[in-house]
């Protein structure tokens, strides 16, 4: 028994869970999924499951992305991506509904499939399905020789390494990093990009470890948040456009590992309810990151405050704006837009993190969840 506890403190390498190594490990898991794939200097991205396929993907009329969980936030992720960089039009769908919902699929519809495990059961049925209605099938998994990865007809891997934590983390942000360079393959393809453009994207996308290196050195500051809000019953997260599923992925995590009842919003669509429930006992985290409908952004700020919410919010280095209406920023170093959700993310998993090593929570093990779900 002593052996194997001290073989676990050598993996968790140094780290006291394997969620934090995990999040600490994603400069370097980015940087390896888009190694050997993006050559900046070259102005090419080079993918073998794209090359091979391309004609499937330039002529198909849309991309549907299915996946469960983080994946499925993923996807919503790239469905901006896709759409905004590649100009294709995109559904994303809960694997789960997809498969029982009698779906139109035809030959002309490209399924791309998201799961770190490639063992998800329903994600699994989904591209099942999709293959015999005649769907070209690409998968994105982490674990090599997965069963959704065997089953697709292509795929990418992220090279995220093993990741232990029931929460997803460093398999979140090398999802996007995969389907970002799958969206500027296209885009590139496709011809709706302009040369400087692409070569802009591909720089900024180098520059992406070392912005999130940089996002991590806010723990101690996010350890100090989390003391203040860690007895919170609720949390509500707000984003708009790319942050919209930050949002999401936010609160799912705080949900996951610290039991507290959190949700994810659109900020426009806060007035469409949750406002109701916004007093001086509701922490509100909202990503109010520069460009992307920052004014908007910061006049929901406006009636949070007004509200007496307490206001978390999660900006640009350097903002000014923000800092004097919220009670504390975490501040990212800027990116280009459709990028920011690889920093946004960095705070909210610390966040949660914090909240539930300070609540006594089993961090890599939450209560009634699993890793992967091999049943329905
Ligand atoms: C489970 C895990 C989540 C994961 C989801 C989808 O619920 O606890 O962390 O996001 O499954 O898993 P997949 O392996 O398909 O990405």
């Amino acid at each position: 028994l002593e052996l194997q506890m001290n073989l676990e403190e050598i993996e968790k390498g140094g780290y006291d869970h394997f969620m934090l190594k995990e999040i600490y490990e994603q400069p370097r898991a980015i940087k390896d999924t888009y190694r050997g794939r993006l050559l900046a200097d070259q102005g090419l991205i080079r993918m073998a499951g794209i090359d091979l396929n391309m004609e499937k993907f330039l002529n198909a009329n849309r991309i549907i992305i299915v996946a469960c969980g983080t994946s499925w936030h993923a996807g919503l992720v790239a469905e901006y991506i896709f759409e905004d960089l590649a100009r294709i039009p995109v559904e994303v769908e809960y694997a789960s509904e997809f498969r029982y919902r009698n779906p139109v699929i035809t030959d002309k519809d490209v399924l791309i499939a998201i799961s770190q495990s490639g063992e998800t059961a329903d994600t699994l049925a989904a591209i099942k399905l999709a293959k015999e209605k005649g769907a070209f099938v690409f998968g994105v998994c982490n674990v090599v020789g997965s069963s959704i990865a065997r089953e697709s007809d292509a795929g990418a891997y992220t090279h995220a390494g093993p990741e232990i934590g029931v929460a997803s983390t460093k398999a979140f942000t090398t999802q996007i990093t995969v389907l970002t360079l799958m969206a500027l393959k296209l885009a590139k393809a496709k011809g709706v990009f302009s040369e400087s453009r692409y070569h802009e994207y591909l720089c900024e996308l180098e520059t992406i470890p070392g912005k999130v290196e940089k996002s991590l050195e806010s723990n101690t500051l996010i350890e100090i948040i989390a003391d203040v809000y860690k007895d919170s019953t609720n949390c509500l997260y707000l984003g708009r456009g790319y942050n919209f599923p930050v949002a999401l992925e936010g609160a799912l995590k705080l949900k996951e590992i610290s039991y507290i009842h959190a949700e994810g919003y659109p900020a426009a669509e806060m007035k469409h309810g949750p406002i109701a429930l916004i007093d001086e006992h509701m922490p509100v985290f909202v990503i109010a990151t520069k460009k992307g409908h920052y004014e908007k952004v910061v006049s929901n700020i406006q009636e949070i405050k007004s509200r007496k919410g307490k206001i978390i919010a999660i900006v640009t280095e350097g903002d000014e704006q923000v800092k004097d209406l919220a009670d504390h920023v975490i501040e990212v170093p800027e990116t280009l837009e459709s990028l920011t959700p690889l920093l946004t993310t960095i705070p909210l998993q610390l966040i949660s993190y914090h909240i539930a090593v300070m609540r006594g929570c089993n961090v890599d093990q939450p209560r009634n969840l699993a890793k992967s779900v091999t049943v329905e």
